[in-house]
């Protein structure tokens, strides 16, 4: 059994060896007089507290919500890929177990039931009595305390439930219920099965738990596939437009694809070298393929490296390097992302990398931010970094860490999407050696130790599980941790900066992110500016980026006029990874050619260009934002003056410089 099949198990919480009628006591005494329950389960008491909190009414007919049909059918459509691959799983469950009562379902992320595989008799009975069917809601806030509804608010795998569920209606039913991970460990929903009656009867947890496993499995292949299809075409186009000698390779270092050139230079089929790892193709250093996706030990897989004699030059988050052959001919390697757009899964870093010299741009907006952020440096404070993805969230918490009186100690960035829930703890606060089987002899520090005296990144906590959340909310509160396994508190010296691409304080509205999590976070916010707020950094960073991506020794590369005002009118919806991916991909398209033409960009860029130049010329939106830069010119980004001009109140243009994404900086 591998340690992660171990790990899951350890997370199960089992609810059928409490005395039932000592458990019956503790609920009246909470529901009728409202006595704190003793010796039950915290996530069970906590989910009482809610459900009562929430107005629930414990002797009456459970709430449901149900979707509208039209409503139902989206989000079967929605979900369509995954149900074709989890209903088969639960048929042949039930297949199993037919005539035992069970009734198997899946709900999607949000608890809306997509799926149900049942005996007839026994489906029309969960309808008539629970109101349990296609298109009802599991959530909390209507049924109580439930298997289903535990897993929606704690992401945790719960076994044989029934007196534990806090609506009385419910406590002679028998539910189990497992969280379901996508390909890139999100949550995507449940499955569980009810049955009617108590039972202590466990086969049926271990049936859910090899379901799972063999679903989550499926849906990474599936994913793999279609990433592989969309790849292929785009593979296809580059390779027929380039007269480079190129290879694509996918994460790991195999061949995907490969032009006529460079298969000439190899001296092989092209069909012989699909598939084989370019490592053995070309003399490379095969240690620059290794996933970090289920790396945890630190070592990323990318380094900043330009090696002269061997012609690899490569760079941390490049797509592309360029190797020089034996045959003195060099072929591009361009490296898939994966489908986050992005190397890293969760990476773990020890040693801040940036500081706030490499982040370029004069704009207002940034340069404000940049301040703030240096001001952020010297407390000790804990950092919030809002802003849209690419923004340069990851570089900016680098910067602040090296500017710190913390800079040379750790650096530890933890992609919280990354982690799988299961994993999550042992990772965060590691474990004591023989807390379970297969675990290191010697126990292991988990990122929090490991960041002592430094700086801990939380990236993406908008991703963050809840049952999660509330564990790092105890250790900012308390600075100590305490490692699986072990009853000895460690204390911790730790600066956390905590980053997300989310709009946080809905989340917090949603429910679905700690509100005193997010106080405890929100003491510094810095929010990154999108690039359509900062127009006026795009050609200095689309410059900056030709020298950082630049051979050794090539010559000086410019960009032509139609290609500076493509770069200023595009929309930029990845922000700057996206210019900077755009800009390394115009490299390896120039060849000999010293500045970069229209013809050199991708295809998407070129033609969302040229749509969004015939959508919104002429539009309402495009006067309009015309009108307002052209008060502001005349008004020399003079606010009050430009208002006045419009005829417009201050805060108004305020509210439309925004929504227009101008820049005010006089640049
Ligand atoms: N001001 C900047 N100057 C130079 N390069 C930048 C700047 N900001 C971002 N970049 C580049 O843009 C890319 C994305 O930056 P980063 O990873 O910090 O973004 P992010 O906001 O963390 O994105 P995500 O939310 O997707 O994780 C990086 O390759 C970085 O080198
Ligand atoms: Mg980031």
């Amino acid at each position: 059994m591998d340690v992660q099949l171990i790990l899951i198990i350890m997370h199960i919480v089992s609810y059928t060896s409490v005395n039932d009628a000592k458990l019956i006591n503790e609920w009246e005494r909470f529901v009728k007089f409202g006595m704190k329950p003793r010796g039950i389960d915290r996530n069970i008491a906590s989910s009482w507290a809610r459900s009562r909190d929430l107005g629930i009414n414990p002797y009456k007919c459970v709430n449901y919500a149900e979707l509208s049909g039209k409503e139902l059918q989206e989000r079967i459509s929605l979900r369509d890929s995954y149900l074709k691959i989890i209903t088969p799983y639960l048929e042949k469950i039930h297949r199993a177990i037919r005539g035992e009562g069970y009734l198997l379902y899946y709900t999607d992320e949000l608890g809306n039931v997509l799926s149900i595989v049942a005996d007839d008799a026994d489906l029309a009975f969960f309808e008539k009595h629970f109101y349990f069917k296609k298109g009802t809601s599991c959530k909390e806030e209507l049924t109580g305390t439930t298997a289903a509804s535990l897993v929606l608010t704690d992401r945790i795998i719960v076994s044989h439930m029934s007196s534990h569920k806090y609506c009385l209606q419910l406590k002679n039913t028998t539910c189990s219920a497992l969280p379901l991970s996508g390909e890139n460990n999100e949550f995507i929903g449940i499955i569980g099965a009810a049955l009617n009656f108590k039972t202590t009867n466990k086969h049926i947890l271990g049936s859910l738990l090899s379901a799972k496993m063999g679903i989550e499995n499926q849906l990474r292949l599936l994913s793999q596939n279609n990433e592989l299809r969309v790849l292929n075409d785009y593979y296809s186009n580059f390779l027929g437009m380039t007269s480079d000698a190129t290879i694509f390779v996918d994460y790991s270092g195999n061949i995907v694809n490969i032009n006529r050139k460079a298969s000439d230079i190899i001296n092989e089929k092209s069909s012989r070298i699909i598939g084989k790892k370019v490592t053995d193709v070309l003399n490379f250093p095969a240690v620059l393929f290794n996933d970090s996706a289920t790396d945890f030990t630190g070592n990323s897989c990318f380094t900043d490296t330009r090696d002269k004699k061997t012609g690899y030059s490569f760079s941390k988050q490049s797509t592309f390097f360029r190797c020089t052959t034996n045959t003195s001919e060099d072929i591009n390697i361009i490296i898939k992302e994966n489908n986050s757009g992005k190397f890293f899964k969760p990476v773990k870093k020890t040693e801040a990398e940036y500081t706030f010299n490499d982040l370029i741009g004069n704009s207002k907006l940034f340069s404000d931010i940049i301040e703030l952020a240096k001001k952020a440096s010297e407390s000790n404070s804990n950092v919030l970094i809002t802003g849209e993805s690419g923004t340069g969230k990851e570089l900016l918490a680098h910067s602040i860490h090296n500017e710190s009186c913390r800079s040379g100690k750790p650096f530890v960035v933890v992609n919280c999407g990354a982690i799988p829930c299961e994993l999550a703890e042992s990772e965060l606060f590691g474990y004591e050696s023989g807390a379970f089987t297969g675990a290191a002899k010697k126990g292991r520090k988990g990122f929090f130790e490991k960041a002592n005296g430094g700086t801990i990144f939380l990236d993406e906590i908008g991703e963050m599980p809840k049952a999660l959340q509330t564990k790092i909310l105890r250790v900012i509160q308390n600075k100590k941790i305490t490692r699986i396994g072990g009853n000895k508190e460690i204390s911790t010296d730790v600066r956390i900066i905590a980053a997300t691409n989310k709009n946080i304080e809905e989340e917090v509205t949603a429910g679905n992110f700690r509100n005193d999590l997010y106080f405890r976070l929100n003491v510094i916010r810095l929010h990154m500016p999108n690039l359509l707020q900062r127009k006026s950094d795009i050609i200095l960073l689309a410059k900056h980026f030709i020298n950082k991506h630049i051979q050794p020794g090539q010559r000086i590369i410019t960009l032509s006029k139609p290609v500076v005002s493509i770069l200023k009118e595009y929309n930029w919806p990845g922000n700057i990874r996206e210019l900077e991916n755009v800009i390394e991909q115009a490299l390896v398209f120039i060849g000999d050619e010293t500045e970069i033409g229209e013809k050199h960009l991708p295809e998407s860029l070129k033609q969302i260009s040229k749509s969004t130049r015939v959508v919104r010329s002429g539009s309402l939106y495009e006067d309009e934002m015309r009108k307002v830069q052209k008060a502001l010119k005349k008004a020399d980004n003079n606010i009050s003056l430009a208002a006045r001009i419009l005829g417009i109140s201050r805060n108004t243009l305020y509210k439309k410089i925004k929504d227009f994404g101008i820049d005010c900086s006089k640049s």
